[in-house]
């Protein structure tokens, strides 16, 4: 959610500075822009749109500097025009910014009254007047940065240039991530490690409320009493040439193609060298009385959680609650001591999901959390963090991440199972030995892809979808649904299969396409009735099942997908390989863009 970086460098730093504005796109798409500093000078480019246009902006007007800022813009106030896109500059001051400055209409009033005028409808215009303002009364930039942030309410990352100061940037964080780079004699700042990831791999991540005045030779940070704070410098295992497509068409097709490589790292992490005993991270929780379990995410993570809700309580018998995280953190839930709440997140930075884990550990839950960028800010406040291994995810429609998150839940839910003696050894090591199936299984239900590719032609045409699913499938209806609308706008709705007689029914005709997703698992009847009674109504049925479940339901149905035989713990992991797939050649069918779906943008870092 709006991409920042900063380079000071001993080299022209636009085309650095676009080459990692590309890395952070995933991240918002509306609008992009760039400052510099040359000679003391201080200039902005800016262009609405994706990237490209901000490049083909500096072919006609370059812009140089070794120092510089830029921005790729996920619209919250204004909308995605040049004007309102980023580096706002009001005088000397440039600024680029991610979050949402709460208080900038009272800011805005205050620097009106002082004849400081808005020209755009963004926040972040707001916190370059005020820099500006205080500079005009003899701060110096640093002085000038620091008295605005301190005036500032709501989540932000910042990073600020000067007219005049080729060697000073200024950054601070409160809410949204920010990553300091050291290079030799260079110094860089990003939303995250993979902005920088071909600048360097030694990083160091501010903390809430710190501020940082950096030069090519310095970086001084300061927490937010303003004393001057030691944060560890890391070295990060980013592998730059990962981010890249690596010859498919989109970043989306690389990460579902990449899953069975992608789980057989998940799975290697989490068990001993004889796959005889699930192995989690040093920790000092008891898994043995975990006796309740409230699990927080958002979007498709929230779809995990909720999947994960039918193992711990069936297979672990453990009593789970899920809610999605903007309406869990406002609910105040009352929280018994013992209670353990698990956050999960690809991006570990998820506005919401991280101040539903800060309130829970203010009521001291112990948190766990599921996360894949093992340095994000819901992992560092966790006391036990389960990564998943999955490696960077740029398509903003989460795939492996989704399934790695599964997988994770999985091991984790049968680890308690047996602490707490629901399973015995036999069926402990018969989960593990099914989940080490995982990749090879993913890798057979990968061969579904031409079938997919020619049902997507008609869903294509669709203007309503329902994906409908039973038991733990119902979760992964919900997340077909979510995929299938997100990047190809296509509307769609996932319900519980047993539900939709009490209303959704009304919906169907032959104009609308059911998926039902029916793994030959102990629901599998009453699904297959569930299906009759809609193909009673003329709806049009794709089924997706195991070649004995297609056998034996098939008859009268519009299109059939068949997968592999599952055991019924890992169902709803390979059966949302047609998930991803039905949304991907849908998009692909109708032209949408499917790893920069409109409106949308990775990390979430806003509410
Ligand atoms: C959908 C999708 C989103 C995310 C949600 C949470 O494909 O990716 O729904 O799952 O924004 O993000 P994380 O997992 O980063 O907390």
């Amino acid at each position: 959610m709006c991409g920042i970086v900063g380079v000071l460098g001993n080299h022209q730093v636009a085309p650095i500075l676009v080459e990692a504005l590309k890395r952070l796109e995933y991240r918002g798409y509306d609008s992009a822009g760039i400052a510099t500093v040359n000679a003391g000078h201080l200039e902005r480019r800016r262009a609405v749109g994706k990237l490209v246009n901000l490049s083909d902006r500096l072919v006609e007007e370059p812009l140089s500097g070794k120092a510089g800022i830029g921005h790729t813009r996920w619209a919250t106030h204004g909308a995605p025009t040049t004007l309102n896109a980023h580096p706002h500059k009001a005088g000397p001051v440039a600024v680029v910014h991610n979050g949402i400055v709460e208080n900038f209409k009272e800011l805005r009033t205050e620097l009106n009254a002082l004849g400081l005028t808005h020209e755009t409808d963004t926040d972040t215009e707001t916190v370059a007047l005020l820099t500006q303002y205080y500079m005009s009364q003899g701060h110096s930039p640093q002085e000038a940065a620091q008295k605005t942030i301190a005036r500032l309410e709501g989540a932000f990352a910042l990073a600020f240039l000067f007219q005049g100061e080729d060697d000073l940037m200024i950054a601070a964080r409160k809410g949204s991530p920010l990553a300091i780079g050291h290079g030799d004699g260079e110094a860089y700042v990003g939303s995250d490690a993979i902005a920088l990831a071909p600048l360097t791999d030694k990083i160091t991540y501010l903390e809430e409320g710190d501020f940082a005045v950096i030069t090519r030779s310095s970086i001084e940070i300061y927490d937010e009493n303003g004393t001057l704070a030691n944060r560890e410098m890391r070295t990060i295992a980013i592998d730059a040439a990962r981010v890249d497509k690596g010859g498919y068409k989109h970043f989306m097709a690389k990460e579902i193609a990449e899953q069975p490589s992608v789980l057989k790292n998940t799975l290697s992490h989490y068990q001993n060298a004889d796959a005889s005993e699930v192995e989690l991270p040093d920790h000092n929780i008891d898994l043995a009385h975990i006796d309740r379990l409230t699990m927080v995410a958002c979007g498709t993570a929230f779809y995990a959680a909720l999947t994960a809700k039918y193992w711990f309580e069936k297979i672990a018998r453990v009593p789970v609650d899920v809610d999605v995280a903007s309406e869990f953190r406002y609910r105040e839930p009352p929280v018994s001591p013992g209670t353990c709440a698990l956050f999960v997140s690809q991006s570990g930075e998820t506005a919401d999901t991280l101040a539903a884990l800060r309130y829970m550990a203010s009521q001291n839950a112990t948190i766990l959390s599921v996360v894949n960028v093992p340095e994000s800010s819901i992992a560092r406040e966790s006391d036990l963090v389960l990564p998943l291994h999955a490696g960077v995810e740029i398509g903003v429609a989460s795939t492996k991440a989704f399934t790695a998150q599964l997988a994770v839940l999985a091991l984790l839910a049968i680890k308690i199972a047996y602490a707490r003696g629901a399973i015995d050894a036999a069926q402990y090591r018969t989960h593990i030995a099914e989940l080490n199936r995982l990749p090879g299984l993913i890798s057979q239900a990968l061969g579904i892809d031409g079938a997919v590719q020619d049902i997507a032609k008609k869903l294509a045409t669709a203007q309503d979808i329902i994906f409908l699913g039973r038991g733990a499938l119902y979760p992964l209806a919900m997340e077909g649904a979510l995929k299938l609308k997100e990047i190809s706008y296509i509307h769609a709705e996932g319900y519980p299969s047993g539900e939709l007689k009490h209303g959704p029914i009304a919906l169907i005709d032959k104009s609308v396409p059911v998926v039902v997703m029916a793994p030959m698992d102990p629901l599998f009847d009453k699904s297959v009735s569930n299906m009759q009674e809609v193909m009673a109504r003329s709806g049009q049925v794709l089924l997706i099942s195991c070649k004995q479940g297609l056998k034996t339901a098939a008859e009268g149905t519009w299109a059939q997908i068949t997968m592999p035989t599952t055991p019924d713990l890992l169902a709803p992991i390979i059966y949302a390989i047609p998930a991803q797939l039905l949304a991907y050649h849908t998009a692909l069918a109708k032209g949408t863009d499917a790893d920069q779906p409109r409106n949308l943008a990775k990390s979430v870092t806003v509410e």
